[in-house]
């Protein structure tokens, strides 16, 4: 099956952040990778702006460069040695400007085609959203059809957030403001409404009535080395719970909504955020990792020998509605782990009665794998084969639809690639609205600022296991264990 891909509009892109590490890394060998698909139109722009005082071909080096050093492969070559290259940096320009002072903005006016889409990506520190917002406005470069692109972290608290969506406001509308969250853009986190919203038997299941628990685990095994003093005022309840693991938990837990339309799908978000229930400390589980022969210890990647901040985390949480009420869903995410492995498992309730001898009952468990390898399975319980009576066994039915799909399964789009077409396509489906971030840190900000007011301590794990023991210990004491993740 070959997907179809559709061109979007003509636009100019302008990355204001554009020599930086997610431009680099991300952004920009994902739009090359638009453009082999054909999905990024010839005459489109892409305008770097940034402090760097290099000229457009500077750029176009710096560009070729990240797609040699980041841009993995496509289909079985490397996506430096692709033919458009040459083509893709002719349609890519470059401003120096000053997000804080007058340099660069009457440049960039000159550059910028008010008759096309235009997107303004905010590659940059928060801190300067305003300055940035404030000059479209001022240097007539944004008008009611631009867009902004933002990027977490979207404030540290619920005031921080509170602050920047006023800024944000003051200059432009909500439907302006594409706040990013990557997980959205991921392909199994989108075939997960589609798996429920697409097919008609597991929307009845999908409740308390037959959901045991749910299980949403999100585990790296890099450190945070190069990025300690970021991290360290951030901690994983900041950097993956608030945002990441919450917008999994929301596409999990919502109602239906009436449509697939950015509104309707983000109010039943917003209305399992203001669900959730405050979460006890001892339903928490924080920890840090130790240091190997080889590698470091969070502290010392943290270089801050005293810190309370927690590269690992696990919590219990509940949403108080008719759906789930009384439904565990256990979340859990930390650096340094023994796999790079992100799962959802939706773990269904024991059978009522057995008709079978056989105990070897095992639950239903419907799991969704986002990475490494993208794919859903169902754990069934169906008759062992060969004659010897009726004895059972699990298995897992893939319902992964490589095969099905084809070799372009394989060749998705990373998240940045689909979320950038979708900004220029003007669909918010998967951005994060205003009051969802912020109804994120207010469940976010009273369990932080517990463990401010107890000095609360998070324990030592093994770097390259699956976080301190406490976090077994927390499934076990409600008779439950943590699914082994695959390797
Ligand atoms: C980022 C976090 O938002 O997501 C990082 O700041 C984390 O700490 C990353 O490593 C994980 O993203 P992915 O797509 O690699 O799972």
């Amino acid at each position: 099956m070959v997907s179809r891909v559709i061109p979007v509009k003509p636009f100019d892109l302008v990355i204001f952040g554009g020599t930086g590490d997610l431009a680099r890394r991300k952004i920009l060998p994902g739009l090359f990778r638009r453009f082999i698909a054909g999905q990024m139109p010839s005459d489109a722009r892409i305008i770097g702006a940034a402090r760097s005082d290099i000229d457009a071909q500077g750029f176009r080096d710096m560009v070729r460069q990240a797609v040699s050093e980041f841009g993995g492969t496509l289909g079985d070559k490397a996506l430096a040695e692709y033919d458009e290259l040459d083509s893709f940096l002719a349609q890519l320009d470059y401003v120096t400007i000053d997000a804080m002072g007058e340099q660069g903005w009457s440049e960039l006016r000159s550059k910028v085609r008010k008759e096309l889409v235009n997107a303004f990506y905010f590659s940059v520190a928060p801190s300067l959203f305003g300055d940035i917002a404030e000059r479209l406005k001022k240097h007539g470069l944004a008008d009611e059809d631009s867009r902004i692109v933002v990027e977490k972290p979207f404030g540290r608290d619920l005031s921080s957030a509170q602050e920047l969506n006023e800024t944000l406001a003051s200059f432009f509308k909500e439907k302006q403001i594409y706040r990013i969250d990557h997980y959205l853009g991921k392909e199994t986190v989108q075939n997960l409404m589609a798996l429920r919203f697409g097919n008609i038997m597991f929307e009845p299941l999908w409740n308390a009535n037959y959901v045991d628990h749910i299980q949403i685990t999100v585990a790296e095994t890099v450190g945070v080395s190069g990025r300690g003093a970021y991290y360290d005022k951030s901690g994983a309840m900041r950097d993956m719970v608030q945002n990441h693991l919450m917008q999994l938990l929301c596409l999990i837990a919502m109602e239906p909504p009436s449509q697939f339309s950015s509104d309707s799908v983000r109010d039943e978000k917003l209305k399992v955020i203001r669900a959730l229930q405050p979460v006890a400390p001892h339903e928490i589980v924080r920890g840090q990792y130790d240091a190997t022969e080889t590698t470091l210890s969070y502290r010392e990647d943290a270089e801050n020998p005293r810190t309370f901040t927690e590269s690992f985390i696990m919590m219990k949480t509940h949403i108080a509605n008719f759906r789930w009420a009384g439904v565990p869903f256990y979340l859990r995410t930390g650096k340094r782990m023994s796999n790079r492995a992100s799962e959802i498992a939706v773990v269904f309730k024991a059978l009522p009665h057995s008709i079978f001898d056989s105990n070897d009952h095992g639950r239903n468990v419907l799991s969704i794998q986002l990475q490494p390898d993208e794919g859903i399975t169902m754990d069934m319980t169906i008759k062992e084969p060969g004659p010897g009576g009726m004895r059972l066994v699990n298995v897992p039915l893939d319902m992964s639809f490589a095969d099905a799909l084809g070799p372009d399964a394989d060749d998705v789009p990373d998240a940045y690639e689909r979320l950038i077409m979708d900004v220029i396509r003007g669909n918010q489906t998967l951005f994060m609205r205003g009051d969802e971030v912020e109804a994120a840190w207010a469940w976010t900000d009273p369990i932080i600022e517990d463990w401010k007011a107890r000095n609360d301590v998070p324990k030592p794990y093994d770097s390259g296991s699956m976080g301190p023991l406490d976090s077994q210990a927390l499934m076990q004491r409600d008779g439950r264990a943590w699914r082994e993740l695959k390797k």
